[in-house]
Order: C-alpha cells, then structure tokens, then sequence
C-alpha cells in the first residue's frame, strides 16, 4: 500500500490521469478567482457606501456578488469532481448557501433593520475566511509533504 507521506495523490485519493489534474488546478483557480473578487467587493461595498445615492452605488457592488455566487456553484461541482473530500465539499456547499442565499438576505433584512446589514458585512467575512481555507487545503494538499507538520 503507498505510504501518504510519500504520495500527496494518496492523501487526498487523488485520481491519476490528465483530467483529474486538470480539474484539481481548475478547483484551486477558482477558489483563487473567488478570493480576487471578494477583496475588490469589499472595494465596491466602501464605493457605494461613499457615493452618497449617486452614481455609481451599489449597483457594481451587487452584480459582482451575483456573480460571486456563481462562482461559488462552479467551486461546488469542481470540489466534487477533484474530490477534494467531504468536508470540502461541504465548506464549498456553506460558501454557495452564503453567497448565494445569506448575502440577499441579510442585505434585505438590513433595509429595515441595520443589525441585521451588519451581518451582511460579517458574513462576507466568514464566506472569505472559508474560501481562504479551501485554496489554503487545496494547496497544502498538493504540495509534497504539505500539511504534514514534518520538516
Ligand atoms: C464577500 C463579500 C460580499 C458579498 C458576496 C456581497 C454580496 C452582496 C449581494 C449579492 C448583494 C445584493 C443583494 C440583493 O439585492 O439581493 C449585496 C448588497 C449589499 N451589500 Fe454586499 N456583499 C459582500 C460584502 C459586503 C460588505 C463588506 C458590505 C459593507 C460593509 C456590504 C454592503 C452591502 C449593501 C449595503 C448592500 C445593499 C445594496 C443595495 O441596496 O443596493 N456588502 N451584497
């Protein structure tokens, strides 16, 4: 049986071939990707708040977080195809619920209640801090020796 220290492939039962590798890069870009675009939402969310109901707002600030949920559904279904493991694909499936739902949510409950738009921003934090830990694991995971805690 192959030691898991000595195959990375082992630790995260990854499949050989061109396709399951090319799938393992295309998950870790798209965790990357996401990353990029969380840090210029949060440029978008001070635009709008600055732009004092004038041009340009929240709308970009919007469209990007659609955008962003979409994203989070490709890192979905690349989770489970790179099998990257259960817990991955659960963290990607909170980052997708998020996104995609939690984000709409707490901006509409926050139009009544700023308590609750607080959270809209919170969340943002804790939908990056997972993805940050995904590409962290991903990449731990693809390093040989990465995340083993040996020298
Ligand atoms: C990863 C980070 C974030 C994501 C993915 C995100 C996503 C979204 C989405 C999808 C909407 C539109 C909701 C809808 O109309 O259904 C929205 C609206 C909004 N977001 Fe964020 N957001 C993030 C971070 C933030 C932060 C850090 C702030 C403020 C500090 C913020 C402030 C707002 C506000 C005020 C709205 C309402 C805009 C409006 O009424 O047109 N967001 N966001």
């Amino acid at each position: 049986m192959t030691d898991p220290r000595e195959s990375p492939s082992a630790m995260t039962s990854e499949p050989a071939g061109g396709f399951a590798r090319g799938v393992q890069v295309a998950y870790r870009v798209a965790l990357l990707v996401f990353l990029l675009m969380g840090a210029v939402q949060i440029y978008l969310a001070g635009l709008g708040a600055f732009s004092k109901n004038e041009h340009p707002g929240f709308g970009p600030h919007r469209g990007l977080g659609f955008a962003m949920a979409g994203v989070a559904l490709v890192i979905v279904v690349l989770a489970l195809l790179s099998r990257s493991g259960g817990r991955a694909v659960g963290v990607s499936v909170v980052i997708l619920l998020l996104a995609g739902l939690g984000q709409s949510a707490f901006a509409a409950l926050g139009e009544n209640n700023a308590y609750m738009g607080g959270l809209h921003a919170f969340d943002g934090l804790v939908i990056l801090g997972l993805a940050g830990f995904l590409l962290g694991t991903a990449v731990r995971g693809s390093v040989p020796g990465g995340g083993s805690g040996r020298p």
